[in-house]
């Protein structure tokens, strides 16, 4: 099949073609005798597959790495897409926003150029909250122990203490009818997402370490893993009706803690349920008295564990729930673990 015959069957230009040969993605065969080119089967498929991945936005170069692995895994791969676009796509959303406050502000008589500077300032900040967070854990190494780690007592400080008991109280709480859709974020191996296959509703994983999203698959081929995090979830506005999450949350600075409570709320249906399990204190002042009291026994251990992460101060998150139209239940669990059930209510 010649270049324009090809470009025809394939809805797009025989300049575009050429620009895909140039970049070495593609090297049809050219007849001898006058040089023009000539598309067998396999070209086709080649030149189809290249079309649908610009189509979603990969870049040139991505595609030309791609094509050139013999492992690849597409699917893998349109994972990382995802995420990627969602990551864009929230900051359109954002810049979307700050406009129109900006509009609005100019619109009012004692409009000053000062506010517009301050939108612009809080646009940065949320800019860079949205993509500073970086995994100092390394949990994509983590992947294959996961599960056995999670079994083992620890030294003077066992941060799994009761680990199955708060997976089984959001197992609990979380009600949910069949085909309904359960969102895991920070879903690590599965443990918890896999108890809502149970439920007979449809889960979706998401994490931000891709050989936990393998494991998980592998474990349980039933649930849609998808690659993400917090701060840009891979996931529609208003899809989901449930949100759970356990032993993830903690992995966030405070500030950022209440940026991802604002993700789950623009994901979850109205009526949708929130429900955390996570390591936290009841707020400041029982912080304290823990701290104190491992500090007290002598057991550093324990302290530098709790002072590496961002154990939640329970009450800030409560407030933020409460404030945005939820009705909270919280539940101590033990010194270091709550779980904290929401529930979201109609617009007034
Ligand atoms: C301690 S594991 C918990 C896994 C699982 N939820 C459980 O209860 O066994 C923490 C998981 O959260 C994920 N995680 C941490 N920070 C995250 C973030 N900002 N966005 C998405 N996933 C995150 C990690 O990659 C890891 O898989």
């Amino acid at each position: 099949m010649r270049i324009l015959q090809a470009a025809e069957t394939l809805h797009t230009t025989a300049k575009a073609i050429r620009f895909y040969e140039k970049e070495g993605l593609l090297t049809p065969e050219k007849d001898i005798t006058n040089g023009y080119r000539n598309f067998n089967e396999k070209n086709l498929l080649r030149l189809s597959t290249i079309l649908a991945l610009r189509e979603i936005d990969v870049p040139v170069a991505d595609i030309k790495k791609l094509l050139e692995n013999d492992d690849m895994d597409m699917n893998q791969y349109l994972n990382i897409q995802r995420s990627a676009l969602f990551e864009r796509w929230l900051a359109i959303k954002d810049m979307i926003q700050t406009i129109d406050q900006m509009v609005k502000r100019t619109e009012g008589k004692d409009f000053q150029m000062q506010d517009i500077h301050e939108l612009a300032k809080q646009l940065k900040h949320i800019k860079t909250k949205r993509t500073e967070w970086q995994d100092r854990w390394n949990f994509n190494d983590q992947a294959d122990d996961y599960d056995d780690n999670i079994k083992m007592q620890g030294y003077r400080f066992n941060v799994h203490q009761d680990y199955d008991k708060a997976l089984q109280m959001v197992t609990d709480y979380v009600q949910m009818k069949t085909n309904d859709t359960c969102l895991d974020i920070g879903i690590g191996t599965g443990n918890l997402g896999a108890k809502f296959l149970q439920k007979g509703v449809h889960v979706i994983g998401v994490d931000q370490a891709e050989n936990m999203l393998e494991a998980c698959k592998q474990k349980h081929p039933e649930i849609e893993v998808r690659k993400g995090h917090f701060l840009a979830l891979p996931v529609l506005d208003q899809q989901v009706n449930a949100v759970v999450s356990s032993y993830a949350l903690h992995h966030l600075p405070d500030a950022e803690k209440l940026l991802a409570f604002v993700e789950m709320d623009r994901v979850l249906k109205t009526g949708g349920q929130i429900c955390i399990a996570d390591l936290m204190f009841e707020n400041g002042r029982h912080r304290k008295k823990v701290l104190e009291a491992f500090q007290e026994a002598g057991n550093e251990l324990a302290v530098d564990a709790i002072e590496d992460e961002y154990y939640a101060d329970r009450s800030i998150l409560e407030d933020w729930l409460t404030k945005h139209r939820y009705h909270v239940a919280a539940i101590t669990i033990n010194d270091i673990l709550s779980v904290i059930h929401a529930v979201k209510q109609p617009a007034l």
